[in-house]
């Protein structure tokens, strides 16, 4: 049987870094689910389609290819909030689900990191962590990093779109974004990556260990 970590939390919380760094310390397979939901998105606005159109965004949701998703591509902000739009859909979700489900079972384990991977996704997951950060710390993050690409954000913005992104994606119907009654706080408001790195690899050992 796979050994499946589930992270969950919000935008810019340290989820990615830490999911990734999981992986790789234990020799597991990664899927950031974000992306999935992401690569449909920005599909559906290259084509100038529209983002609420459940059967288009069904059929391209069917046709995502998981090993074909490039995080520098479907990192930019503006197909975040896309993103978000299109997993209100209930249908485009359970497709998307399905994908995920089948790859947390690649072996020796694999980390899965979302919104809803401790309490729809992979609720039998081994461990569960729950990554999240005060909103305006994370709007910081997300600022610095577009500036340090030499992009030009304005932090007020950032700071509107990751709290709507927040709404959207905890007052949902469908799988709204919330730690599971069995996953564990990280809580990376005043860590560094290091330091929150360190505390999620401290869980998994313990879970590992017990
Ligand atoms: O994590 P990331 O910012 O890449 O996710 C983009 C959007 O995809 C989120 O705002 C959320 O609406 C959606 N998502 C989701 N369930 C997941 C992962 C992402 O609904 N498991």
């Amino acid at each position: 049987m796979s050994f499946v970590i589930a992270i969950d939390g919000p935008a810019a919380s340290g989820k990615g870094t830490i999911s990734r760094r999981l992986a790789r310390e234990n020799g597991f397979h990664h899927l950031d689910t974000g992306l999935t939901y992401r690569a449909v998105a920005k599909a559906l606005l290259d084509q100038n389609l529209p983002l609420d159109d459940v059967s288009i965004a069904e059929k391209t949701a069917y046709e995502l290819d998981l090993s074909d998703l490039d995080p520098e591509v479907l990192a930019v902000h503006e197909i975040g909030n896309a993103a978000s739009k299109v997993a209100v859909m209930s249908s485009v979700r359970k497709i998307l689900v399905k994908a995920q489900q089948d790859f947390s079972l690649k072996l020796p384990g694999a980390v899965l990191d979302g919104r809803d991977i401790g309490t729809v996704v992979c609720p039998n997951a081994d461990v569960k962590i729950f990554v999240t950060a005060d909103a305006d710390v994370r709007a910081k993050r997300r600022y610095d990093e577009a500036v340090s690409k030499g992009r030009d954000l304005n932090y007020d913005h950032v700071l509107a779109d990751i709290k709507a992104r927040d709404a959207r994606d905890s007052e949902r119907k469908d799988s709204p974004m919330r730690q599971a009654d069995d996953a564990l706080l990280l809580d990376t408001s005043k860590m560094d990556i290091e330091t929150a790195f360190q505390a999620a690899k401290a869980m998994v050992d313990a879970a590992k260990n017990a």
